[in-house]
């Protein structure tokens, strides 16, 4: 008998209970990547993606330094933010990084409060708390310095009504493709320096109160080729989920060493947004021209049924159709997930997303690692970095 398995969704509450929670985080507030040409790129997560137009501030609304682009769907927040001459620092960071992320924004009740724990718990500060205020009302935000040059906002909104931030105006464009199905962020994974995971995992223990929910070594995570590590930090209500990559020793060129080469220095991987419906979510993305990692061969396939036999589970969707669209099965003993892989969406091979749907399983496809890192080589092969 299968069981039965509920979509998405899911609490890590259980893990915590008792534990008494210093950063208590309602959710992710919004991501913001620091790119070359914020217009551009927020007609690409238009097009291919099915972000919607949301809000905007650039000279029309009276900011003279930089121009954000705020893209939504459904909890989905991305704002696309590019300076507006050379003076401005954010140059610095996109002639060092290319098109990255620089903002993990985190929804909180009380940001003073949240800067307060974390910087006397050693993190660095990035921005004391500072109220912004406009007719809807006032933000507080207030942020500290994560791995590289990546940021952890504290976002508390409880006191606004405006569209999004202080000085941004409702965007209202003539082009609006449909949605295509992206509900909330699941993940999101920071890629490290050689042997710097622990200190970044016990950072999120001491600094944020996380805990560390699932690690793989590199006997866990390995190819023919290379080999990588990683940790999944979770916060207290399971809501946010970072797991943390280093690289390891193989024969060849971990993937992460390439990224860390690439974006010179630590970064965020990947955005792992989930859907609960992967079949039309793919279909519509490959569609409009998303790329995404090769399909894995068919051997990979016909191994499925049996993994997920392992666990007494039933594949509701049609495993042909999910070959077809390249999307990759895992299982555990809760339930099982559905997860596909894009290519990096900039030119350096560095940030890429991930599609995922699950089926009542917690984990990260574990069970996927090596067909999806047998991908990736075959491309970094193709680039000349593996
Ligand atoms: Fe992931």
């Amino acid at each position: 008998m299968s069981k039965d398995i509920k979509s998405v969704n899911y609490g890590l509450e259980k893990i915590f209970e008792g534990a008494q929670d210093f950063l208590p985080l309602l959710g992710t507030d919004y991501i913001e990547l620091y790119v070359g040409n914020a217009k551009q790129a927020a007609h690409f997560y238009k097009t291919a993606f099915g972000f919607q137009s949301f809000a905007y501030r650039g000279l029309e609304t009276g900011s003279k330094e930089t121009v954000s682009y705020v893209l939504k769907q459904d909890k989905i927040r991305l704002v696309l933010t590019t300076p507006l001459n050379s003076k401005n620092p954010i140059n610095n960071h996109i002639v060092k990084h290319g098109d990255g992320v620089k903002v993990i924004a985190l929804w909180v009740d009380d940001a003073r409060k949240a800067y307060e724990e974390t910087t006397s718990r050693g993190a660095k500060s990035y921005m004391e708390p500072f109220v912004e205020k406009d007719e809807y009302g006032e933000v507080v935000r207030a942020g500290i310095c994560t791995y590289g040059e990546t940021v952890h906002m504290f976002v508390e909104r409880k006191n606004y009504k405006g569209v999004f931030l202080p000085g941004f105006e409702e965007w209202n464009s003539d082009y609006n493709p449909e949605p295509l199905g992206l509900k909330f962020v699941d993940h999101m994974v920071g890629n490290v320096g050689w042997g710097e995971m622990n200190t970044w995992v016990k950072w999120y223990e001491d600094v944020m109160g996380f805990e560390n929910f699932l690690s793989f070594d590199d006997k866990q995570i390995h190819t023919e080729y290379s080999a990588l590590m990683s940790k999944v930090m979770s916060n207290g209500n399971g809501r946010i989920k970072f797991p943390i990559n280093e690289p390891a020793e193989g024969k060849k060129k971990s993937q992460i060493e390439e990224y860390l080469d690439f974006y010179e220095g630590p970064g965020v991987q990947h955005i792992a947004v989930a859907t609960d419906d992967i079949i039309s979510t793919i279909e519509g993305m490959r569609a409009r021209g998303v790329e995404f990692l090769t399909t894995p061969p068919d051997t990979y396939y016909e191994a499925v049924p049996k993994r997920l036999l392992a666990h007494d589970h039933k594949l509701r969707e049609d495993i042909e159709t999910l070959k077809t669209l390249g999307i990759m099965i895992d299982a555990d003993e809760e339930g099982y997930l559905l997860q596909i892989f894009t290519r990096p969406v900039e030119d350096r091979p560095t940030l890429f997303f991930e599609i995922i749907q699950r089926m009542g399983a917690r984990g990260f496809g574990a069970g996927n690692f090596k067909a999806l890192f047998e991908s990736i080589e075959r491309e970094q092969a193709r680039r000349g970095t593996l």
